[in-house]
């Protein structure tokens, strides 16, 4: 599924981490790649954990994209995928010189937020989140945890700073959401209107209100 070296497409980065929320994690991925964008893909340990607690050993890493394609269809072929390994601080998207224009850490652990925001590069994940921050590119982090604590709202700070965006995993219901999916849909729409994607992902706010 690696793109050819000579493929100059877009490229977006995706990190699943050991928080709650896998399906904001697989449909934020299917949703890039409907757009024939390469999503450089890295799972943590505890990334890999949640995708089959959260949706089954058919999700696996090692059976993932195949799910994606079972559960979202034919738009998955539109675009390419490249799992990494965690442990490989020499992939690709740890160096700057690789043109991801954007990332995505969904869901965000708060290990994960702690190690971005104080910059430890100690996995792919972190160390590409950095490069991320260092090249002044778009970095969305979406956090679940609740409630929060001091640290880990300072870590929030502390990355928002730095130049990330924190888009926390609160989806909204003005848009009367009737499944899980609808609520994993608009979270991923707000992660793709974040990196600079158009999308009708969830319907927009009308306006339209009772008399109040
Ligand atoms: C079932 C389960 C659910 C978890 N949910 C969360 C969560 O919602 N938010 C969070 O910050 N950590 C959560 N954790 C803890 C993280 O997975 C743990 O801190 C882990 O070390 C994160 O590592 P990672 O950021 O490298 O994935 C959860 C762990 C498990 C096993």
């Amino acid at each position: 599924m690696a793109p050819r070296s000579t493929d100059r497409r877009q490229a977006i980065a995706v990190e699943v981490t050991g928080a709650i929320g896998a399906v904001y994690a697989t449909r934020t991925v299917v949703s890039v790649i409907e757009r024939g964008v390469h999503v450089e893909l890295i799972v943590s340990d505890y990334g890999r954990r949640l995708l089959r607690d959260e949706l089954g050993e058919q999700a696996s890493i090692d059976r993932f994209v195949p799910y994606l394609k079972e559960k979202y269809g034919a738009g998955v072929d539109a675009g390419t995928v490249t799992v990494h390994s965690n442990r490989d601080l020499g992939a690709t998207i740890a160096s700057g010189s690789h043109g991801c224009s954007g990332m995505a850490i969904v869901p965000c652990s708060m290990k994960t937020l702690a190690a971005v925001a104080h910059g430890l590069s100690r996995s792919l994940v972190e160390r590409a989140a950095d490069v991320m921050l260092k090249e002044q590119r778009r970095l969305v982090i979406v956090p679940r945890e609740t409630p929060m604590s001091l640290p880990q709202l300072k870590n929030m700070v502390l990355c928002a700073e730095a130049g990330a965006m924190i888009l926390p995993a609160m989806p909204a219901f003005y848009q009367l959401p009737k499944t899980l999916d609808d609520l994993a849909d608009f979270m991923a729409g707000k992660i793709l209107s974040a990196l600079g994607f158009e999308h009708q992902l969830y319907p927009p706010w009308t306006g339209k209100t009772p008399s109040v």
